[in-house]
């Protein structure tokens, strides 16, 4: 048997954001984003026809949920704030219900000693801004700039940790290289000036929050996955690995860390003739604004093997690799992922020797698995052993870079209660409390909610 035990003051808890829980309701004032739009137009994207609409009702049911939190051992959870229900054509008017309910909301979690992270970006553009361009228009930027200072305004006596985006890339990948969220486009061209322009984005928060000498932090949650090559003795392979690196980890990585994109993606960018629209004075305020504090969120490595396979049409990532199927690789069948947990170690290690050993947390780990009704057993409790394998096989590896020094402050799960998970809907669950939706959203913790609760109280396990 082995103790695993965490630093003092760990942070125990869970991610979730607002367009995955919130719902809406008659009267609560929230405009459009893309997810509304795209659902209410194309409703045969999402797994059962499930729309964001009703989500996981958090917004009428989040007494109940603070509760259940404290239940499993919740100190921290994070959020985000809709920038579409804050301010519902994206600029302009506050509206004053949202403020009532995020206000109430964060001071519940306070009350419960758990303390909110509050993030402001997860892939939820607001409809008038996304009409106007979304991320390809710079005055989105300036948009995001306001509510971002609007936020600090209202919620910055309760919240001192915030969060520019969650994500950066999936915006990037998923709604102009790979056509799975709206607007479905695959242009490598679009696909650079939209990561550009939230990073720009997300350095005139960290700038705004700064000013504002609000005495908290300010982070950016990056999904980092480690490109492995497939053969390390291959040098092509290699090659090819450490650009899908440059494409999917350090363009974002880098600029929020180190304040300059890294100069290989440069380069190639530029070879490509797909170098972003800048503007005077951007390089400067990237580099001066730099965040305080890193959340990684870390599912799945990326293996990676040299070009074999003929081109696509129009310019991609994929250009310069393939990507590696290794064979005998552990795979969430559910999800499609892969699950390899010495991943979660590389990447402290690296954030230890490369990027200063900033402070960081795992804000995102999790397993999706389908129809855990499967699971449940007489005492009607959802039995996700397989859950409680794969956070626990994780943590010993956070474990292990702490000892080795990597400056991880904590842990959170994805997610909190089942929730709403894009085009995927409610197919693969992932929280520690099971969400019925056919019994208008009941609420019961699952084994591993319980599970999660010991190891907080504990702050550690043995194994
Ligand atoms: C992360 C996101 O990528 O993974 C979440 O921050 C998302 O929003 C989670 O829900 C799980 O992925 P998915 O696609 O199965 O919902």
């Amino acid at each position: 048997m082995s103790m695993y035990t965490f630093p003092e003051n760990f942070w125990w808890g869970s991610a979730a954001s607002g367009p995955q829980t919130e719902g809406r309701v008659a009267g609560d004032g929230k405009g459009d984003n893309i997810f509304d739009y795209w659902y209410e137009k194309e409703p045969e994207k999402f797994f059962n026809q499930v729309g964001p609409g009703k989500a996981s009702q958090v917004y009428t049911k989040y007494k109940e949920d603070i509760q259940l939190m404290k239940q499993t051992g919740h100190n921290s959870f994070r959020t985000s704030i809709q920038w579409s229900r804050l301010l519902p054509n994206g600029t302009g008017e506050v509206n004053s219900e949202a403020v009532k309910f995020y206000r109430n909301y964060f001071a519940e979690l306070l009350a419960n000693d758990i303390e909110p992270f509050i993030n402001l970006y997860h892939f939820d553009m607001p409809m008038p801004l996304q009409t106007a361009g979304g991320w390809l228009n710079r005055e989105t930027v300036a948009a995001y700039e306001v509510y971002a200072k609007t936020c600090f305004e209202l919620f910055g006596d309760q919240v001192k940790k915030w969060f520019t985006h969650n994500e950066p890339i999936v915006p990037v990948e998923a709604g102009y290289l790979y056509q799975l969220h709206y607007p479905e486009e695959a242009n490598m061209t679009h696909a650079v000036q939209v990561g550009y322009h939230e990073a720009l984005a997300s350095a005139l928060a960290i700038k705004a929050y700064h000013e504002s000498k609000q005495e908290g932090q300010i982070g950016i949650i990056l999904n980092l996955t480690p490109s492995y090559p497939r053969d390390e003795n291959n040098p092509a392979d290699v090659k090819a690995a450490k650009i899908a690196d440059a494409f999917f980890n350090r363009s974002f990585l880098d600029p929020a860390v180190k304040g300059k994109f890294p100069q290989d993606l440069v380069d190639l960018l530029k070879e490509k003739g797909m170098l972003p629209e800048m503007q005077e004075n951007d390089l400067q305020l990237i580099r001066e604004n730099t965040v305080d504090l890193l959340g990684i969120n870390y599912y799945q490595p990326r293996r990676i093997k040299e070009k074999e396979t003929p081109k696509a049409e129009n310019p991609m990532p994929e250009d310069y690799f393939d990507v590696y199927e290794m064979p005998g690789r552990k795979m969430n069948p559910y999800r499609g992922w892969e699950i390899y947990e010495k991943g979660i170690y590389d990447i402290l290690m690296n954030v230890r020797d490369n990027y200063g050993n900033i402070p960081c947390f795992i804000s995102e780990n999790g397993m999706g698995v389908e129809d855990e009704g499967r699971f449940i057993q007489a005492d009607g409790m959802i039995h996700d052993d397989y859950r409680i394998d794969f956070v626990s096989e994780h943590l010993k590896f956070v474990h292990q870079a702490i000892q080795e020094g990597a400056n991880c402050l904590g842990y959170h799960m994805w997610t909190c209660m089942d929730n709403w998970s894009w085009t995927n809907a409610y197919k693969n669950r992932y929280g520690f409390i099971s969400v019925n939706l056919a019994e208008d959203g009941k609420r019961i913790i699952k084994k591993s909610g319980y599970w999660f609760k010991q190891v907080a109280d504990q702050n550690g396990f043995e194994e």
